[in-house]
Order: structure tokens, then sequence, then C-alpha cells
């Protein structure tokens, strides 16, 4: 059990650190972007912008703060192997129609955001899977790799707030 918990939690806390961006030195970075009204001006910040809207970058951090209640609720049924809760809460995470559509949308202007949502989606397919089987091993093996989605697209995408015109411009460059 001592092993599982902390399986589960390295990669929780992992998202909590690529979701802040937090480095070493945050707070000097945190300031630099200040200082820079907001944009990112620091070199050891290696994410690629993904391109959005204002109305956009609301949007989708309000799906992440969803995905990570929901990954919250996951854990907790796990801790009691509550397999209904688990297959119930994943699904939040599983795709749908509405759920491509989201990812579709909010990658539009910025190529390969959108293949890496949908990898997520498809991640937490096989959670839900694993859950109806009530496969207990298999559901901590693909939380792991659920959570390895989120990570790694924390660490390759950040926000671009940019203007309505902008972000047709470089649709259009794409599609
Ligand atoms: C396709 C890419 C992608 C995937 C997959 C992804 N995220 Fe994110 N997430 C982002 C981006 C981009 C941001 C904004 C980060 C920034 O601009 O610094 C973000 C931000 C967040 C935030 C901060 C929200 C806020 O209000 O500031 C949380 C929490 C979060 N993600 C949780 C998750 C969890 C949990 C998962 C997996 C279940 C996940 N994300 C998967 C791209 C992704």
């Amino acid at each position: 059990m001592k092993k599982i918990s902390k399986k589960i939690l390295l990669p929780i806390f992992s998202i909590f650190i690529s979701s802040q961006g937090w480095t070493q030195n945050s707070a000097h970075n945190y300031n630099m972007s200040l200082l820079n009204n907001g944009h990112e001006i620091n070199s050891s910040d290696k994410r690629r912008p993904v391109k959005m809207t204002a109305e956009m970058s609301k949007h989708q951090l309000k799906n992440m703060r969803d995905h990570l209640e929901a990954i919250a609720s996951i854990v907790s049924a796990l801790a009691i192997k509550d397999f209904e809760k688990m297959q119930k809460e994943s699904v939040r995470l599983a795709s749908s129609p509405k759920m491509k559509m989201m990812c579709n949308n909010m990658g539009k202007a910025t190529p390969g955001f959108t293949e890496m949502g949908l990898v997520l989606h498809s991640t937490a397919d096989k959670l839900v899977h694993a859950a109806k089987k009530k496969d207990y091993d298999l559901f901590v093996k693909k939380l792991g790799a659920t959570l390895r989605t989120c990570t790694s697209c924390h660490s390759t995408f950040k926000q671009e707030i940019v203007s309505q015109e902008e972000f047709h411009k470089s649709m259009s460059k794409i599609h």
C-alpha cells in the first residue's frame, strides 16, 4: 500500500510543479514575467506557446482545474477501492465528442497541442476500462500513464494570449 500511494502521489505532485512552471528560481522568474507585462521572457522556460484568445484561455484553465478535480476524486475512490466511483470519475477524463471538440478548438492555432490532448483522453479510456474490470493493479498503472500525459503536455506548452486577429492569422497558416 505504501508503495502504491507513493506511485500515485509523486505524479500528482509533479502536475502541480509543471502546471505552475515551478523551477528552482521561480520567484525570480515570476518577477521577470511581471516586469515584462506578464509575457515570459526568461530563457530557462523552453515550453512552446499554445496560442489562445483570452476567452479560450479562461475556458481551457477551467477544464484543467476540472481535470485535476477528477484526478483527486479518482485517488480518493482508489484508496477505498470503490470501483464504481473510480469508473464514474475516470469518465470525466475519457474521450467524448465534447472533449474532442474542445481539444480541436484549443489547438486550432498550435500544431501538436490537440494531439497531446487527445492522447490524454484515450489513455483515460483505458482507466475506465480497468475500473469496469475491477482490476486494481491495471487501474493504478493506467492512472500513472494518464498522469504522464498531463505532465508531458505541461512541460511542452504554455498559454500565450493573443488577439482574435492574431489567432485567426496563426490558424490560417496551419490549415
Ligand atoms: C494538451 C496539453 C495538456 C494536457 C494533456 C493537460 N494539460 Fe493541464 N494545462 C495545459 C496548459 C497549456 C496549461 C496552462 C499552463 C501555462 O500557461 O503555464 C495547463 C494548466 C493546468 C492547471 C492550472 C489551472 C489554472 O487555473 O491555472 C492545472 C491544475 C492542470 N493544467 C491540470 C491538468 C491535469 C490534472 C491534466 C491531466 C489529467 C492536464 N492538466 C493535462 C495543458 C495541458
